[in-house]
């Protein structure tokens, strides 16, 4: 398919800061080329979450995703925030429809698809490491499937908070090496960054889990993953969530199927992994 831009392009962009590693570009500009859409994708480097949203509106964009430091911001400038903006209290995605900006949260969705592709929640348990946005989107998107929840985290009180919020249950961080359940969700930046080469669970914690799932994708396999492939556990990467998310807000935006194969490709090819 030939790829032009003319008067006519519709324009699609992340709004984050930092944004020059986005993965998000590679995928949606593979989507849209892939199926014939006059539109561009670009990464806006921006911690102005309400800049971004009146620039949205004055010059017609389409589409945004949202990411650090912008997610919460970005939930009092929108017009519409669904459901899951409101719960979460975080907003990934924004459509401009006619000048009326509306919000979704797909990384609830993400995360979900991921774990459903691999296994069936339903009647299920699970623990959630940490306390943090990404623990609330990922609490959300579990007990939306019926899932029963425990959140683990370092600072207790911040497990409590959230568990009474949401209706399930916390303990401190350690326990998570002695409760055991179907599922085990890592949303903690241990494993990431300066706590890369760490691992929030023991190596005996992680035989008490039968699917583990880490939300951080650099480095693609954690040290956790990696304790989790030895023990012979179905292991689920952060690029998988990555890429459901992603799937999920270009159907958001457009209201077409997205083409799941091309972006998985693109994904693989940005990131130099030939497995997700
Ligand atoms: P995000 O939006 O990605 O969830 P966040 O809100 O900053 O990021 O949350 C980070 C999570 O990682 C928190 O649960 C944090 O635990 P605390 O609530 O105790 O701070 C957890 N975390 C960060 N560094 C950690 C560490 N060294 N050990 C254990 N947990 C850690």
């Amino acid at each position: 398919m030939s790829f032009h831009i003319d008067a006519n392009t519709a324009l699609y962009g992340i709004i984050g800061k930092p944004v020059s590693h986005s993965l998000s570009p590679a995928m949606h500009n593979e989507a849209f080329r892939e199926l014939g859409m006059n539109a561009v994708y670009l990464a806006f480097e921006t911690d102005d979450a309400k800049g971004a949203c009146l620039a949205m509106r004055c010059l017609g964009i389409k589409g945004y995703s949202v990411t650090i430091p912008n997610k919460e911001k970005v939930v009092c400038e929108i017009d519409s925030p669904d459901e899951p903006v409101k719960r979460i209290g975080a907003c990934n995605t924004i459509k401009n429809q006619g000048g009326r900006l509306y919000g979704t949260n797909t990384d609830w969705l993400g995360a979900v698809k991921a774990l459903e592709k691999q296994t069936d929640l339903k009647g299920k348990d699970a623990v959630v490491l940490g306390a943090g946005g990404s623990a609330r989107a990922v609490v959300f998107g579990l007990l939306e499937r019926g899932v029963e929840v425990t959140v683990a985290n370092r600072t207790l009180e911040k497990a409590q908070r959230l568990a009474r919020e949401f209706g399930c249950k916390a303990i401190p961080l350690p326990e998570a090496n002695n409760v055991s359940a179907h599922v085990l969700v890592n949303t903690t930046s241990v494993g990431m960054g300066s706590l890369k080469g760490l691992c929030p669970l023991s190596k005996k914690g992680v035989q008490n889990y039968d699917v583990i799932m880490d939300i951080v994708y650099s480095p693609l396999y954690t040290e956790l993953l990696k304790r989790a492939q030895e023990a012979g556990k179905i292991v689920i990467t952060g690029l998988q969530m990555l890429l459901f998310q992603a799937l999920a807000q270009f159907e958001y935006w457009t209201g077409q199927k997205a083409p799941e194969d091309s972006m998985e490709k693109a994904l693989k090819m940005v990131t130099g992994h030939d497995t997700l």
